[in-house]
């Protein structure tokens, strides 16, 4: 199958004080597919984002987008080129409702160059329906779940009509039928031709969404890959530079004595938990955001 390259990025620096957060870094991007970029925590997946979106400057490296090369400035450069980005960190004014939210800094006018607000909750409602959410365009968004407020930022990256969507990590908040809405959501977007960035450390979701995937390490470009062709055993691999069994050695530990007790407690955010600690023991504590 032919694949089209719709933006390339190649041996892209980047430098922070004391750190050198990407190191020849590259990824292409192809027409109606899902990139999965895959990396360890501080691989520089957010940063080459960044640097795709126009937020921060490369020092060195090239940039197409086509076959034009560009030099973005800054974001709306980036978005007048088709690329729209929901990031990591929650970009929503609590204050305002989902249709403000969704159209902050992009308000549309009537003819008569008033704002027009009508128009854009009926184009909120429409996203909102799509994502299958059933809160009202009309919600705050500091009424909403940490959940719902990520699905607020994929509604409005949505309402940019974007050729390429970057997702950083979007589904760390969501619940599995959020998730279930943001994968059919894909599906139509990559159907229209549409191309999608999907950044997780989910491996369990690459295949299920994606079609290709990029490995970073240390801000280093290792491989790209279709992920037809590979398993879960060789992006673990190439995410950490060494094979699974040396990630993790069988080490003897001998648990010693309990050194935290915590019985039946309980306030206004949490309900009967009970644990206890023990010397040289690691315990881990999981959840969804908020639990
Ligand atoms: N604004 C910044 N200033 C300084 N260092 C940064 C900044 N952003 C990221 N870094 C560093 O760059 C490296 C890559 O970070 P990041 O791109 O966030 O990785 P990832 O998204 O893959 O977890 C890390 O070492 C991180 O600490
Ligand atoms: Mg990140």
């Amino acid at each position: 199958m032919n694949k089209e390259i719709v933006l390339k990025m190649s041996d892209i620096v980047k430098t922070f004080p004391g750190v050198k957060a990407l190191d020849g870094a590259s990824i292409n991007i192809y027409k109606g597919r899902v990139m999965a970029l895959m990396g360890e925590n501080g691989a520089g997946k957010s940063t080459l984002i960044k640097v795709m979106t126009g937020i921060y400057n490369m020092d060195s490296g090239s940039l197409y987008v086509g076959n034009s090369k560009v030099d973005f400035r800054n974001v709306n450069d980036s978005q007048e080129k088709g690329i729209a980005v929901i990031h990591q960190e929650l970009n929503l004014i609590p204050e305002l409702s989902i249709t403000e939210n969704i159209f902050l800094g992009r308000e549309m006018v009537n003819p008569f160059g008033t704002i027009d607000r009508s128009l854009m909750k009926r184009e909120a409602k429409m996203l909102l329906d799509k994502l299958n959410i059933k809160e009202s365009e009309d919600t705050l968004v500091k009424d909403l779940t940490i959940g719902k407020m990520q699905m607020v930022e994929i509604a409005k990256a949505l309402s940019q009509n974007a050729k390429i969507i970057v997702m950083d990590e979007p589904t760390d908040a969501l619940t599995d039928s959020e998730t279930e809405s943001l994968f059919k959501v894909i599906r139509e977007l990559t159907a229209e031709g549409k191309s999608i960035v999907y950044i997780s450390h989910r491996l369990k979701e690459i295949p299920e969404i994606c079609d290709d995937i990029t490995v970073m390490r240390d801000g280093k470009f290792i491989c790209e890959a279709e992920v037809k062709d590979i398993d879960e055993e060789f992006i673990i691999r190439n995410m950490v530079g060494r094979s699974l069994d040396e990630q993790f050695p069988r080490v003897k530990v001998e648990k010693g004595k309990e050194v935290l007790k915590v019985q039946n407690l309980k306030n206004r955010y949490v309900n009967d938990i009970s644990f206890t600690l023990h010397e040289g023991e690691i315990l881990g504590i999981s959840g969804l955001m908020g639990a």
